[in-house]
């Protein structure tokens, strides 16, 4: 039996199973008879794949084990595979985070995730019995350009403004502004990953405990700090618990780990269309009641139904409206921060870190279109 789940990547449908020995595999969902999509369901738990239209089947490892009619068909019908799913040949996984990618000649995942493997350890080592993504994934859709959404991610300059009615809200329940609250550093971690990472009023439910989450809630997040100090000393458990971060591995994956872990995934279906994929999360062995408060968090921030996620999409749909100017109005501003010797989370070195490798990657892909012989009209 494996747990499987269907995902759109790169405009790729994609399979994905987890199966009982442990291994996890990718395919395209695609049927090798005759094209049709073989796993119709989002997710759920399979032995065999059986494909809708003329029932051919698969294990879980993508073999055929089911072809009607099989006289039809020489008798080596499946002598080279042919008839088996396509496997996706690199999948690739850094502490739980699976990624996949279509071209052979990439470098290894961990090169490319570089000093970003900092951060995603900062996130996957808050428990020691590892993460869980809690319910469905949340898919919402913004007119905008995809790299917008980047910015915005890790963007804590609009984060007063733009975010005021939530800033209020947590003020009420005890997460006051103090001095030292959105106070940090941002980082340019190479490739074009980077991060933000900072203090913040909001509740954390690793670390920082606020009224509003309740007195049993307060014993359980000391628990967990205490832990914490065990297992990696003061200063590692400190940043782990108490600092916010916010991560982009470029080109589009965020985590966010602020006051619950919000993971994103966008693809653009057009220059000023984008669908997103949002997942919160969290430790596998948190209790019922504490799940609820992390899930309560995430929902009323980072929920496409929350108090900052809407606002910040009418930010980014107000830029592309705004961009529609661009042939007179042709540069944007992401200058912040590039009079300080180390760039504060607030500033816009991250902006910097992003740009100067989609500038690289578009003047490679430029190059190699003029290699063959084109050139951009
Ligand atoms: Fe899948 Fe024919 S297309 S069995
Ligand atoms: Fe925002």
């Amino acid at each position: 039996m494996s747990v499987i789940h269907r995902r759109k990547v790169g405009g790729r449908n994609l399979l994905f199973t987890h199966s009982s020995d442990g291994v996890i595999r990718a395919f395209y969902n695609s049927c090798p008879h005759r094209g049709a999509l073989v796993c119709r369901e989002g997710k759920g738990n399979a032995k065999v794949f059986r494909c809708f239209y003329h029932a051919w089947s698969f294990n879980n490892q993508g073999e055929l084990v089911g072809l009607p009619d099989k006289e039809g068909f020489l008798e080596d019908h499946n002598c080279d595979g042919s008839k088996n799913m396509m496997a996706v040949k690199r999948l690739e996984s850094y502490r739980g985070f699976i990624f996949v990618n279509f071209d052979d000649n990439a470098i290894s995942l961990e090169d490319y995730l570089g000093n970003a493997k900092e951060y995603l350890d900062l996130v996957a080592d808050q428990t020691e019995v590892g993460m869980e993504v809690l319910q469905d994934s949340q898919e919402y859709s913004v007119r905008a350009n995809w790299k917008l959404l980047c910015e915005n991610s890790f963007d804590l300059y609009h984060g007063v403004p733009t975010h005021k009615t939530y800033f209020d809200i947590v003020a009420t329940r005890g997460g006051i502004m103090e001095k030292g609250s959105l106070v940090g550093e941002a980082h340019d971690l190479g490739n074009g990953h980077a991060v933000m990472e900072y203090y913040a009023p909001w509740p954390r439910p690793i670390g920082k405990w606020i009224e509003g989450y309740g007195e049993e809630a307060k014993e359980i997040i000391e628990k967990i700090n205490a832990r914490l100090v065990e297992r990696f000393g003061e200063e590692r458990a400190h940043r782990i618990s108490k600092k916010n971060r916010n991560i982009l591995i470029f080109p589009n994956l965020v985590i966010n780990d602020i006051m619950a872990i919000a993971i994103r995934t966008f693809y653009p279906i057009e220059p000023g269309y984008i669908e997103v994929s949002a997942y919160a999360l969290a430790p596998k062995n948190e209790t019922e009641n504490f799940k609820q408060v992390r899930n309560d968090s995430y929902l009323e921030f980072l929920g496409p139904g929350g108090f900052a996620t809407p606002d910040d999409n009418e930010a980014l749909e107000l830029c592309q409206e705004g961009f529609a100017n661009n042939k007179e109005v042709e540069w944007n501003d992401i200058s912040k921060g590039m009079n300080r010797a180390i760039p504060q989370a607030t500033d816009e070195a991250q902006m910097r870190a992003f740009w100067r490798e989609w500038n690289v990657r578009i003047m490679d892909a430029e190059a190699k279109k003029i290699d063959a012989g084109r050139v951009k009209v």
